[in-house]
C-alpha cells in the first residue's frame, strides 16, 4: 500500500471492501501482540538504573516539579493524570498547604507542600507574591535528593507533557553540561516585556542536573535580589542569566498564549516532535464537542501509538481534483479544494483570537507567521479531525472524520468526503535525525473514493519535492 505510485483515481468498491477486511481484521492481531508485549516487557525495577552516563536519557532520569495550590489542583489534577507513569516518573506537585482530603492516588504524582516563603520581599505592586513560592519549587525539587538525575523539568499544573517526546529532545543534549532548555510565549509583547531569552513555565522547561544543583545553592540569594519582579519564570531566568546561562529553545514546548480556537496553531506545528500543551482555560477543547480533557484524552490515543510523528504535518495533492490535502497526524485533516502551495499552508492560520493584555494594541503581534482564517465557512477548507488509530498490518491507520461546517452554497467535492484514513509507520529518530529533520511525504492511494480516501505518509526520495506534479 505504502509504495503505490500510479494516480489511478477510478474507486473499485469491491476492492475497498476487501482491502478494509484485511486490514481490520489483521489490525486486531497486532493491536492484541503489542498490548502483550508492552505488558509483559516491564523490567522489575526501573529505578535502579546502574548504566554508564553515555547511555541513552531515559524517563527515568527526569525528576519533575509542577507548580499548583490547593484549589486549582481539585481541578486540575485531571490533565497532570492524562500524562503522569507513575511507575517510570519522579517528581512532586508543589501545593502551598496539605490537601484538605488525603488524596493518596498512585495514578498521580506524590504531593509535596511547599517551605514557607514569608520571609522574604516581594514588592511588585500588581502581582501575587506566590511567584516566590512557585519559582522556588526548582529549589525544592533538587532537594527531594533523588539519585540518578540528569533532567529537572518544570511545568504548571495545566502543562501537558508528551513524555517520549519530552526524553527524545533531551537526548539531543549531554545531561552534564549546563543546560536551561523551554520556549518563550508566542505574544510578542510578552517576551518584550519578560524577555525572548526566559522559558515560559506553562510551555515547562528543563534545566541539567549540573546546572540544577548549582542553581539551588544560591536561589534564595536570588529571590532576595529581585523581589521588585512579577513572577515566578522571571526570578529563575535572572537567576540563570547571573549564573551565565542563556535559554536553548525547543519550539515543541507550547506556552500557547493564545484563546478561543487554538487549531491554526496546532495544525502547523513545527518540524520537531510536540514536547508540550498549556491547556489553559481561555483555550476550547482542541476537538470540537468535547469537554478540554476529553479532547487532550483523545489527543493522547494517537499520541500513545505514535508520539513522534503527532502533530507532524505533511502535504499531499490530488493531481485529478486539484485538491490540496494537509495531515496534521493524529489530529486532523484539511483539504483544500483547489492547488496551495506547501509554503503557503505552513504560516499558522488564525483561528485563535489575541489574548487580552494590558497595551492591548499589540497583542495581537505573534513571533510566528500567520494566515487569514476565512470568516466564510464555504471558503475554508473541509477538516476532519481524528476519530480513531490503531496499529495494522505494516504499521498504524489513523481515521479522521469529517467535521460539520456551516457551509450551504459550496458543496465542493472535498465536503463529500466523509472519512480519511492514513496509514504511517511508527516515528523513531535517532538524534542525528532530530537535529536535522525533514518533512515526510504523501501519497493519495488508488484505493480512494467520492466518499473515503486513503493517504499513505513515507519518507520523501532524496530529492523529491512536495508540490503538484
Ligand atoms: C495519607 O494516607 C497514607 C496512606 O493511606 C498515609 O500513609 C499518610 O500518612 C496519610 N497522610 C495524612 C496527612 O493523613
Ligand atoms: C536533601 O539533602 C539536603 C542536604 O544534604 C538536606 O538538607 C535535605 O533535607 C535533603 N532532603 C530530603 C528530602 O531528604
Ligand atoms: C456532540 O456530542 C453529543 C454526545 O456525544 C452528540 O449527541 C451530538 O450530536 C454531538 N454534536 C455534534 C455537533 O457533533
Ligand atoms: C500601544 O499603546 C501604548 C499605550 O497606550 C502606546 O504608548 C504605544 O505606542 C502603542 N504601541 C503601538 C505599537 O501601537
Ligand atoms: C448558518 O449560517 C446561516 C447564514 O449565515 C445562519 O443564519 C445560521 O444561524 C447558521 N447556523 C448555525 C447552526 O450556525
Amino acid at each position: 500500500m505504502q509504495d503505490s505510485q500510479q494516480l489511478n483515481k477510478i474507486p473499485s468498491s469491491s476492492r475497498l471492501l476487501y482491502l478494509v477486511f484485511i486490514s481490520s481484521s489483521v489490525c486486531v492481531i497486532y493491536l492484541l501482540v503489542s498490548l502483550f508485549l508492552v505488558e509483559f516487557s516491564k523490567p522489575a525495577d526501573l529505578f535502579s538504573i546502574s548504566e554508564g552516563v553515555q547511555a541513552p536519557t531515559r524517563l527515568e532520569h527526569i525528576v519533575f516539579g509542577i507548580s499548583s495550590d490547593s484549589n486549582s489542583w481539585r481541578s486540575r489534577k485531571d490533565y497532570v493524570e492524562l500524562w503522569w507513569k507513575s511507575n517510570r516518573m519522579r517528581g512532586c506537585v508543589f501545593l502551598e498547604s496539605p490537601p484538605r482530603r488525603n488524596i493518596s492516588d498512585s495514578s498521580l504524582p506524590p504531593v509535596c507542600v511547599s517551605e514557607d516563603t514569608s520571609r522574604f520581599r516581594y514588592t511588585y505592586r500588581w502581582g501575587y507574591r506566590s511567584a516566590i513560592r512557585i519559582a522556588r519549587v526548582v529549589k525544592e525539587t533538587v532537594l527531594l535528593n533523588h539519585s540518578n538525575v540528569r533532567w529537572y523539568v518544570f511545568g504548571e499544573d495545566d502543562t501537558v507533557f508528551f513524555p517520549e517526546n519530552l526524553v527524545k529532545t533531551l537526548r539531543k543534549y549531554d545531561h552534564r553540561l549546563w543546560y536551561y532548555i523551554g520556549a518563550n510565549s508566542e505574544i510578542y509583547e510578552q517576551n518584550h516585556a519578560f524577555g525572548f531569552e526566559m522559558a515560559f513555565s506553562g510551555a515547562g522547561f528543563a534545566i541539567s542536573a549540573s546546572l540544577a544543583e548549582v542553581l539551588a545553592n544560591i536561589f534564595d540569594s536570588c529571590i532576595e535580589r529581585y523581589p521588585h519582579l512579577y513572577g515566578s519564570e522571571s526570578r529563575i531566568y535572572n537567576c540563570l542569566a547571573e549564573l551565565g546561562v542563556g535559554l536553548t529553545r525547543e519550539p515543541g514546548f507550547h506556552q500557547l498564549d493564545v484563546s478561543g480556537n487554538a487549531f491554526g496553531l496546532l495544525a502547523s506545528h513545527p518540524l520537531t516532535p510536540l514536547v508540550s500543551l498549556h491547556l489553559m482555560d481561555h483555550i476550547d477543547p482542541i476537538f470540537p464537542n468535547m469537554t478540554r480533557s476529553k479532547a487532550m484524552e483523545h489527543l493522547l490515543k494517537a499520541a500513545n501509538v505514535d508520539s513522534e510523528r503527532i502533530l507532524q504535518q505533511t502535504v499531499c495533492y490530488d493531481r485529478w481534483f486539484s485538491w490540496t490535502i494537509s495531515v496534521t497526524w493524529g489530529y486532523a485533516i484539511q483539504v483544500h479544494s483547489r492547488h496551495v502551495f506547501l509554503p503557503d499552508l505552513l504560516p499558522a492560520e488564525e483561528t485563535f483570537r489575541k489574548l487580552k493584555l494590558k497595551s492591548n494594541n499589540i497583542s495581537g503581534v505573534y513571533t510566528f507567521n500567520t494566515r487569514e482564517y476565512h470568516p466564510d465557512p464555504c471558503r475554508r477548507p473541509t477538516i476532519f479531525f481524528l476519530d480513531s488509530v490503531s496499529f495494522c498490518k505494516n504499521g498504524i491507520r489513523t481515521i479522521y472524520k469529517k467535521y460539520y461546517e456551516n457551509c450551504s452554497y459550496d458543496m465542493g467535492s472535498p465536503r463529500k468526503l466523509d472519512e480519511i484514513r492514513v496509514f504511517s509507520q511508527q516515528l523513531d529518530l535517532d538524534t542525528k535525525q532530530l537535529q536535522a529533520p525533514r518533512r515526510h511525504c504523501c501519497d493519495v492511494l488508488p484505493s480512494s473514493g467520492i466518499k473515503l480516501m486513503e493517504i499513505a505518509i513515507r519518507e520523501c526520495r532524496k530529492d523529491e519535492m512536495i508540490y503538484m506534479h
